[in-house]
């Protein structure tokens, strides 16, 4: 529940991003050592990783941030429906199990709010490195031992795949001979699982370029590990300042990943200013219009693009929003319109006439990023909003509520 408007103020720290944790996790996997990895959000979707290792015979131990995996003994190599169905990222024990023990079944995921998420890419990556894939009862099977370097282009219609660059390069890190990943993500994600399977004993070369050169080598020991800070979680904050018209100092993230986001905030008529691990974002007016689409890194993220879509409800003038990542990436849009703004959806793109207020109302979250804009709205619109499902929300954000609650934020969270 969210009684609006309030004007955001102060200082709020970032988290570590979920989405370099998640495959680091899985990437312990990879060595019967133990590996610590530092500073662990407390998330849904971290839980479901670590229930997911469990349910292999990893031992797991958390102890505040701090977790402690040992894959050592016994290893299962099934990844259930139930957890999988749960969590797409799920996919990311399949190349670590394949690369270790040359034998992996993961469930294949079912459907997702974000439009189809095809696992293609993922299979071409291994297939590449010599392992056979077969689809059964709802499971792909992926055997091979040893795995062989390969050379492949992991290029799908939107781009390069962050998940298939991830599991390819978790397979290739043990397989025999050199590997060379063409399209490649470049995301920082991405180059931070590279930094941590190199803290492991992995060579790798070009991560956070199109072109990733990885070699063999016969075994991987135990590292210890601080992931890097969540850029979409200070980007929902830095919006969080925008659409507020307040101002906030946003610690302990990193600039040098938000930089077409601040330069999109910038063209809002937000005043940024970028520092050693922090932002400082403020802003006195309705938002000026912004074009904008996503697209890969360097490129605006599109787990950025519904927080957007929420502040340039609130512009001054039209604003063009286009998403080329996901196809169907804009319930959050029907949602919105239910508070009194004015977005058209023409297949990928959606047309924002800015409304001077939104207004309060009962509306649902369909997905994580989704939930963020809501609950952004929400604060920013006149009367009491309601988010329901918010569920979504935890799976990516640690206590949103009291972070922003601790800015001057009236919300709160209601069980029923
Ligand atoms: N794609 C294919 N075939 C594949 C894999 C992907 O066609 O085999 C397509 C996807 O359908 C999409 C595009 O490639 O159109 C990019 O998808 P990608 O594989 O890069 O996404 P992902 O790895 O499934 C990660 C994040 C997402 C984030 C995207 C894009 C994690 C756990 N998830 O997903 O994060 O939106 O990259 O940056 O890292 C979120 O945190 O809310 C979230 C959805």
């Amino acid at each position: 529940m969210i009684h609006g408007p309030t004007r955001l103020e102060g200082s709020v720290p970032t988290a570590t991003a979920k989405n370099a944790v998640l495959p680091i996790l899985a990437a312990c996997l990879l060595t019967e050592e133990p590996c610590i990895i530092r500073d662990v959000p407390l998330l849904e979707d971290v839980r479901t990783m670590a229930k997911l290792l469990r349910s292999l015979g990893v031992a797991v131990e958390l102890r505040k941030h701090t977790m402690r995996i040992s894959a050592a003994g016994n290893i299962e190599r099934t990844a259930t429906y139930d957890i999988v169905r749960k969590m797409r990222a799920s996919y990311y024990v399949l190349g670590p199990l394949l690369g270790r023990f040359g034998d992996a079944r993961v469930s294949l995921p079912g459907g997702c709010a974000i439009g189809p998420r095809p696992v293609d890419l993922h299979l071409k990556g291994i297939a590449a490195l010599g392992a056979e894939v077969n689809l059964e009862h709802g499971y792909i099977h992926a055997t091979g031992r040893p795995l062989r370097g390969g050379t492949m282009l992991l290029e799908g219609a939107s781009g390069p795949s962050v998940g298939a660059t991830a599991n390819t390069m978790m397979a290739a890190v043990l397989a025999d001979g050199e590997t060379v990943i063409e399209a490649a993500a470049c995301e920082p994600e991405v180059v931070d699982l590279a930094g941590f399977l190199t803290a492991m004993g992995a060579k790798i070369e070009g991560h956070g370029t199109p072109v990733v050169r990885i070699r063999g080598v016969k075994r991987l020991h135990g590292a210890d590990y601080r992931p890097i800070p969540d850029r979409i979680e200070a980007g929902t904050l830095a919006v969080a300042a925008a659409i507020t018209r307040g101002n906030l100092e946003i610690t302990g993230c990193e600039p040098e990943h938000m930089v077409s986001v601040v330069d999109r905030l910038r063209q809002s008529g937000a005043t940024v200013e970028a520092g050693k691990r922090r932002l400082v974002v403020s802003a006195e007016r309705r938002p000026a219009p912004v074009t904008l689409a996503t697209a890969p890194y360097p490129g605006f993220p599109t787990d950025l693009q519904a927080q957007f879509t929420a502040l340039l409800s609130f512009g001054h003038g039209t604003s063009v929003v286009t998403e080329n990542v996901f196809e169907a990436r804009f319930l959050h849009a029907l949602e919105l319109n239910r508070m009194g703004a004015k977005i058209d959806i023409n297949g990928r793109t959606a047309v924002i006439q800015g409304m001077e207020y939104l207004s309060g109302a009962q509306v649902m979250a369909s997905d994580l990023r989704a939930s963020a804009a809501l609950v952004l709205a929400g604060i920013a619109a006149r009367g009491e909003t309601e988010v329901q499902r918010i569920y979504h929300l935890d799976r990516g954000y640690e206590s949103l509520e009291q972070k922003l609650g601790a800015l001057g934020a009236k919300i709160e969270r209601v069980s029923y």
